[in-house]
């Protein structure tokens, strides 16, 4: 029998039907699967020609002038590093800055949009990190001023308020008591970097939208985590301009250390490494050992590193676990951005990427989706490494996930075959039979590349159980 066909039989069994390639176009099924699986699009997809002039390869696209960065000194750094007239309103607002659910969206108002500098220099004064590594108040600032002025205002989602929502996000899980005094002050410093870095010039694009366009970005990376090199690429590009080396005062070793790790996390924030990535959480989780002070036991930096991979890619999956009002405003924004990608590929006569496409998404159901199959078995695995610091959090997830399917409208058809659960029920048993034909065929060739992702043992929970496709959810299911 060749290796690996058997995990996938056994996953084949529970697979909802987003997890094989789909015949009937399921929608969430398909966004997930592209996006968050490390594999290749089946399609055909038309090539069309970049109209970016060609650059030479040795420059980092994207940088741009430093507007901000003129004449700041040490004396004239603002109280909150911006300037603005509503001090007083600020300072309240930041008062959240240690809580789960501060508004990043008032911080944005109140500071003259730079909710990014902002919040990151509020951190690292409340950290004491100016004072630990000598990094001069001038110098962070212009240093924040110019990475935030390097993410793009008219980008919906991944402009610089997610940045600063990940960055304070981080902050806050970082305080989580089971992590009390883990880490070294370096790796909290490249934490809380990483993630005010984590998508610093995103073009409101997916890294499949650079390949399949023929995008500069693609050629310079060979295709592979397109998107999260280049933000590697240019946050530690800038430190380079005028003024804004935070890191000046650090040893060269530490310099070095601190580089690896902020280069780990953001590369782990990489959607097609969310399934490996979760596996060998739920690895941990199961072999997890506690000091005699009841924190985690990590004592070596393959197991340090991957805690913080995760925590950054929580923060920057933790929409869903935010109160209410705040979780509503990052979907509009996520929406807005997929469907003007979706309208960019419409235009430009590409498959239109699921979950892009304005005239036929459900927004509500995307969020189930995303929740489902994403979001939740992340911040259940994560909340098991921290138990119990997580639990308000999670109960927030699951609150989330019934007011978004609650608000899912029911169509005919679930309302004509309740006991059947509609199409997407079909499509599964559709996917089912697929899937043993392929076994059938693997089993006479030899093991195919893609089982190589299903060897974790653990894999076979990854998917939640009896929790099918939120298209396919039986009536009685529905609130
Ligand atoms: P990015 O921020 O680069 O990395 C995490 C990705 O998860 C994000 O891009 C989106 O592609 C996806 N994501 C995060 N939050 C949501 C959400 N609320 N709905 C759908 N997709 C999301
Ligand atoms: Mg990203
Ligand atoms: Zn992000």
């Amino acid at each position: 029998r060749p290796r690996g066909s058997h995990v996938r039989r056994r996953l084949t069994g529970k697979l909802p039907p987003w997890s094989a390639p789909s015949r009937s176009g399921n929608q969430v099924s398909e966004y997930i699967s592209r996006t968050f699986l490390d594999q290749q699009t089946e399609m055909e997809l038309p090539r069309v020609t970049p109209t970016e002039t060609p650059r030479p390869m040795s420059q980092i696209s994207g940088l741009r002038g430093l507007p901000h960065s003129a004449g700041l000194s040490a004396a004239t750094v603002p109280r909150f590093g911006v300037q603005t007239d509503q001090e007083g309103q600020l300072a309240k607002e930041l008062e959240d800055t240690n809580k789960w659910g501060l508004d990043v969206f008032k911080v944005a108002e109140l500071s003259g949009n730079r909710p990014l500098t902002t919040i990151m220099f509020n951190i690292f004064q409340e950290r004491d990190l100016l004072k630990t590594f000598q990094i001069p108040a001038d110098t962070l600032v212009t240093y924040l001023l110019t990475l935030e002025s390097h993410y793009h205002a008219d980008v919906a989602y991944h402009n610089s308020l997610h940045a600063a929502d990940v960055a304070q996000s981080t902050h806050v899980l970082l305080a989580t008591p089971a992590l009390e005094a883990v880490f070294t002050d370096l790796e909290v410093l490249a934490a809380i970097f990483a993630s005010a870095i984590h998508d610093v010039d995103h073009p409101g694009v997916s890294n499949q939208f650079l390949v399949n366009t023929n995008s500069e970005l693609a050629l310079m990376y060979n295709d592979a985590s397109v998107l999260e090199n280049h933000h590697l690429a240019v946050g530690f590009k800038l430190l380079q301009a005028e003024n804004c080396d935070i890191f000046q005062n650090l040893s060269a070793k530490q310099r070095l250390s601190l580089r690896r790790m902020v280069i780990d996390m953001v590369l782990a924030t990489d959607m097609s490494k969310h399934m490996n990535l979760l596996a060998d959480l739920k690895t941990m989780v199961e072999t997890k050992k506690v000091t005699s002070l009841g924190v985690l036991l990590l004592d070596n930096y393959s197991d340090r590193i991957q805690v913080l991979q995760n925590l950054v890619h929580c923060a920057d999956l933790s929409n869903p676990t935010k109160p209410l009002e705040l979780y509503r405003r990052w979907t509009d924004r996520i929406m807005a951005e997929f469907f003007q990608q979706g309208d960019r590929e419409r235009e430009s006569g590409l498959d239109i990427s699921p979950m892009c496409d304005k005239h036929t998404a459900s927004v509500e159901k995307s969020q189930v989706g995303f929740i489902d199959y994403i979001a939740h078995p992340l911040w259940e695995t994560w909340a098991d490494l921290v138990h119990p610091d997580a639990q308000d959090l999670l109960d927030t997830l699951e609150d989330n996930r019934e007011w978004y399917q609650s608000k899912i409208p029911r169509s005919p058809v679930d309302l004509t075959r309740p006991e059947q659960g509609g199409p997407d029920r079909f499509q599964f048993e559709l996917t089912l039979e697929e899937a043993e034909e392929e076994e059938e065929e693997e089993e006479e060739e030899g093991p195919t590349l893609d089982t190589e992702v299903w060897e974790s043992p653990d894999t076979e929970r990854l998917v939640p159980e009896a929790s099918p496709d939120p298209g396919a959810l039986p009536l009685d299911n529905q609130r």
